[in-house]
């Protein structure tokens, strides 16, 4: 029996498409990972021929992609790419589109077909609709999944709408909500370093660790995305779902199995048990920041309180968790790109060497660094030669680059395409998660978007974000540590 697939990609035109899913889909194509018969449809608003499409995303590949397909390659593969101009909003821009994909498909006696929504979030509804309308998500002859990228919903009430009208079209086993992080290969490791290895996990836990801190910060500015950046901000831009997902992993319990729902079971205990701060409960518990200069980008509202920074502090109410402290800070315009995660773990009970010198010796911790620098450091104390009983904190250290002699690291859109078109959706957020991380943030976007809600601190772009952030921390008697980066 033969058989193809198609993809549909909603917002073909777009940045995320050009620099990410074509290179993705080009890469695993060379490396040899794509379904036999593939044929990639391109859907948007922009008047284009075929031609016209394919030489665009071929810029895409030539310069965002880092696999290394040649022209050659790269024409073969793009016989198989397709545009067709479409409005979601219009009803009849599904016609053109069911009919290329009946011919795409008319040779083969079995077609799969996976639909990519890479667009504004007020066009998912309208997407679902539309493919539910022309049946285009009729399951006769192979197989329907859909794609959806964040912003999942505004709100919780908005996910929970959004998650029911894409009930109407698709079963939960079918959608494919996508946080491009859990494809990164540093945070995938995340489970094998946790689980495969028999030292980590006895002391994984409320006993041993005193804080946990998870830090995305991006060194650029918001630059042509202010229209979008504005009225979303960081909370919904990054926090909601990149950091909430990264302290899922890292405060999961152990899944049954890998099977997909085993894992996202766990996760979402994560974010059941995460304490709800009330409106109140967030401006002591967290601390928003503006860059300086935000407010002149093109594009941004005059006067706008849109927050670039955040830095929040969350309590997970389970036996594990209990009384650890999870900090959170994302933002951008800050010193440098660096994603990161910091386990501090609590002093020794008996302070031994503490007398030798006028300083505290500082607890262990362990850096996981998704990026840049994919690895993990493990600082721990050590004897300074020739000075008494003085102790210093040193790393030992495991970088990606070295210990696996250079190898490329995929793209994260690699991984998660190539799932999608197993039908792993381990990697993939659950309609219910998606509800809970909103319902934990909501109050704090309320809070902050009241207008006599707290202040949001001014910071210069290139610093580590508003001083507040540390006021934060200490508060709790904490301080931010990075092993990563000096920051
Ligand atoms: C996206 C956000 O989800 O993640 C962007 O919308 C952000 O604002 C980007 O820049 C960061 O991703 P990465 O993989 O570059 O860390």
């Amino acid at each position: 029996m033969s058989t193809t697939t198609t993809v549909v990609i909603a917002g073909a035109t777009g940045d995320l498409t050009q620099r990410k899913l074509l290179p993705a889909l080009f890469n695993l194509k060379c490396k040899g990972r794509l379904p036999e018969n593939l044929d990639i449809v391109g859907f948007a608003r922009r008047d284009l021929t075929d031609a016209a499409y394919r030489e665009m995303m071929w810029e895409g590949v030539r310069d965002f992609g880092d696999f290394g397909g040649s022209r050659t390659e790269w024409d073969a593969f793009a016989k198989h790419l397709y545009y067709v101009r479409g409005d979601l909003s219009d009803p009849s821009s599904f016609d053109a589109l069911a009919q290329l994909i009946e011919s795409c498909e008319a040779p083969f006696d079995r077609a799969d077909r996976l639909f990519y929504l890479s667009v504004a979030p007020e066009f998912h509804g309208p997407a679902i609709e539309g493919l539910r309308r022309f049946g285009l998500n009729d399951e006769t002859d192979g197989w329907r999944r859909v794609v959806i990228e964040k912003p999942f919903g505004h709100d919780e009430a908005s996910a929970h709408s959004l998650n029911e009208t894409v009930r109407t079209a698709f079963q939960e086993s079918q959608t494919y909500r996508i946080d491009h992080y859990l494809g990164k290969e540093t945070v995938q490791n995340l489970l094998v370093f946790r689980f495969a290895n028999a030292m980590f996990e006895p002391i994984w836990n409320r006993d041993f660790i005193e804080n946990v801190q998870i830090t995305v910060a991006e060194d650029v500015t918001v630059g042509s995305r202010a229209g979008y950046y504005d009225t979303s901000g960081v909370v919904r831009d990054m926090l909601q779902n990149h950091l909430l997902q990264l302290m899922s992993v890292v405060a999961m319990e152990p899944p049954a199995t890998l099977e997909a729902n085993a894992i996202r079971d766990k996760k979402v205990d994560v974010v059941r048990a995460v304490r709800r701060w009330s409106r109140d409960e967030f401006a002591l518990n967290a601390t928003m920041g503006q860059y300086d200069g935000y407010l002149a980008e093109r594009g941004v509202t005059p006067g706008s309180r849109t927050p670039t920074y955040a830095a929040i502090r969350l309590l997970i109410d389970n036996d594990r968790w209990q009384g650890v402290p999870f900090y959170l800070r994302s933002g951008k315009a800050l010193a440098s790109k660096v994603s990161e995660i910091v386990i501090n773990f609590k002093r020794p009970p008996l302070s031994l060497f503490d007398g030798a010198s006028d300083q505290e010796v500082e607890p262990n911790s362990l850096g996981i660094c998704i990026q840049p620098d994919e690895g993990i450091h493990l600082s721990f104390q050590s004897k300074i030669p020739d000075q008494g009983l003085l102790s210093a904190a040193r790393n030992m250290e495991f970088h990606y680059e070295t210990a696996y002699q250079g190898q490329r690291l995929p793209e994260a859109y690699e991984r998660l395409l190539e799932d999608a078109f197993s039908g792993d959706a381990g990697l993939f957020i659950r309609g219910d998660w998606v509800e809970h991380a909103w319902n934990i943030v909501d109050p704090l976007i309320e809070a902050w978007a009241a207008p006599d809600g707290p202040a949001i601190a001014g910071y210069p772009p290139t610093s580590w974000g508003p001083t507040d952030a540390d006021a934060l921390l200490a508060r709790f008697g904490h301080a931010w540590r990075s092993l990563c980066t000096h920051g």
